[in-house]
């Protein structure tokens, strides 16, 4: 070994670089400077028990990154699972040639493979919160295709609570633990709910058992949002995604959610983790339901609303694909807890609609990922294309490299140029381009119909899912004063008579209401807190 070897500014200098002092071995430990570490165990001290001094450089880097090891989580979805594995495209969409509808590389040829990474979710609590609890999950995919990458931002659930982005950080305060006790209160959630009457159709399904999918494998997932497809001459329709599990779909009752949860509260990512291990690859097949792009003045529906199902005997689900996930992360916090996905990331053939909801979140994913993970975001591996990136953005924290690319000119980080810097790339085919008019306006949509599909899925439910929608809500509203209790069975009311009746029979028979409410759906928050207290065994101090 040459006295310079090491100092090469050529060299990796990482975990993989063979290069070493005469003290180490590929096993043995150093620091982040590259010096070999031959004490782990002790500070250094004056004498053996202290002082110790503060020129311990290897404690001195251990400690502080230790302190530093976590990123703000995710201010919605922190609790989360995550895999990688492929699309594999029919090339058809039901029994139509794909490229009638979209020209999207990844879809045309039957047999293509795209690679990807999925993260499975739940919404409202922190990183390691318990996964039975009754929210929705979220289904996002990033598929790294030849044309750059599309996110398929989703949930389980097909619907939404809310169709204007502008409300979204108020529904997100409503059903996040209260700002002074620190507890999820379903006073709050319903005091919010009772006042947003479109949020109906989305709590009839997070009430019932669809609140609480047996794991992130047997459940569906939804783009939920409405997007478009836009074929080679630039024509466009709308489109909605779904993902269907061949792994069938299983939903849990309150109650053996709350005997799941007292046994293990890391089950839905332990049983993602296993299954993926032992080589049982969980699999979903993509579907889509188009409709022209335009108001549908025939439906009782906008099909801009996201919520709202269309109608799946108008609107057939047509396969498109199949998704399996067949590899693990090796690291989660580096591709799971960095991986960011967002609604704005699609391909050519892929596009937006005009749907409120969508475009709010348009805005606010690479927003929230420029603060939580940092404005370099899109260098990290998980995060990169897999393929050539060549941009004029420059600099910020963690700057891995430099966007030039090859043969192109050092020194030229603007376009236009002359001086052989980066240049735009060639047109492609002809972009859609609606043609929009009329008044700048603050107004909600015409055909809201809160009610409507509501009643539907509550009369469509089995009786047993009827029956645990009924005791779900009757204890999550229990607490609640007359104000939010009233408007609420109003509410269920105008969905199904018989929704309402049973609601306000259930919660005359409990009394008037604290004001404390629980946990989302649990049945006996309050006795939990009594029980502790009671059935808790004395110790002495010592
Ligand atoms: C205006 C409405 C919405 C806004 C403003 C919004 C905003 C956000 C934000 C800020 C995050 C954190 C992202 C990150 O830190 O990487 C997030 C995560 C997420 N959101 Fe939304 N969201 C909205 C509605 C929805 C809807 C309707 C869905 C389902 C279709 C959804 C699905 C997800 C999923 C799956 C994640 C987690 C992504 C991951 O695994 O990293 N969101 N959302």
């Amino acid at each position: 070994m040459s006295e310079y070897d090491g100092t090469s500014v050529t060299g990796a200098g990482g975990a993989a670089d063979q290069r070493m002092t005469d003290r180490e071995t590929g096993q043995s430990l150093t620091d982040r400077q590259g010096h070999p570490i031959a004490d782990n165990q002790n500070l250094r001290t004056v004498g053996n028990r202290g002082p110790t001094t503060l020129e311990n450089y290897h404690f001195l880097e251990k400690i502080t990154h230790f302190d530093r090891e976590r990123t703000p989580e995710r201010v919605v979805h922190a609790r989360g699972a995550g895999a990688h594995g492929y699309f594999e495209a029919y090339g058809k969409v039901g029994e139509e040639p794909i490229a009638k509808y979209t020209r999207a590389k990844l879809f045309q040829e039957a047999g293509k493979r795209t690679p990807l990474f999925v993260r499975f979710s739940s919404v409202i609590h922190g990183g390691h919160s318990p996964e039975t609890l009754r929210d929705p999950r979220g289904f996002a995919v990033k598929f790294y295709t030849g044309d750059g990458n599309w996110d398929l931002v989703g949930n389980n659930l097909k619907v939404f609570f809310i169709r204007d982005a502008m409300k979204f950080p108020d529904l997100v305060h409503a059903f996040k633990p209260d700002p002074v006790t620190n507890r999820q209160d379903t006073v709050r959630i319903f005091d919010f709910v009772s006042n947003s009457p479109e949020a109906l159709h989305m709590v009839t399904f997070l009430f019932s058992p669809w609140g609480i999918p047996a794991n992130y494998r047997q459940m569906q997932g939804s783009g939920v949002n409405t997007y478009k497809w836009v074929n080679s001459e630039g024509q466009a329709v709308l489109v909605k995604y779904h993902w269907e599990p061949k792994q069938g779909i299983k939903n849990l009752t309150q109650t053996e959610a709350e005997s799941v949860q007292g046994k293990n509260f890391n089950h839905a990512t332990q049983d993602l983790y296993e299954a993926i291990e032992r080589g049982d690859y969980p699999e979903w097949e993509l579907c889509v339901q188009i409709m022209s792009d335009d108001y549908h003045p025939e439906l009782s529906f906008d099909p801009l609303d996201p919520t709202k199902l269309w109608p799946p005997e108008q609107f057939p689900f047509l396969p498109v694909g199949r998704m399996v996930l067949d590899r693990n992360p090796q690291n989660y916090f580096a591709e799971v807890e960095q991986a960011a996905f967002g609604t704005g990331v699609l391909v050519d053939g892929l596009d937006f609609s005009d749907d409120k909801l969508l475009q709010g979140r348009t805005f606010s994913y690479s927003d929230t990922q420029r603060y939580r993970v940092g404005s370099n975001y899109l260098q990290l591996p998980i995060n990169a294309p897999k393929k050539r990136v060549a941009t004029n953005q420059r600099d910020g924290q963690m700057a891995l490299f430099v966007d030039s690319p090859p043969g192109t000119n050092p020194h030229v980080n603007y376009e236009p140029t002359s001086l052989g810097g980066i240049v735009e790339a060639g047109k492609g085919d002809p972009e859609y381009t609606p043609r929009i008019e009329g008044n700048l306006v603050r107004e909600p949509i015409d055909r809201p119909n809160n009610y409507e599909q509501a009643g539907d899925r509550f009369r469509m439910f089995e009786d047993w899912e009827r029956e645990e929608l009924i005791a779900n809500l009757i204890n999550a509203l229990a607490p609640a004063p007359e104000v939010v209790r009233g408007k609420m069975v109003e509410h269920f009311t105008k969905c199904d008579s018989e929704y309402g009746r049973r609601v306000k029979e259930g919660l005359d028979a409990r009394g008037p209401g604290d004001g404390t409410g629980g946990p989302m759906g649990a049945a006996k928050a309050a006795q939990a807190v009594l029980e502790a207290e009671r059935d808790g065994h004395s110790a002495s101090p010592y």
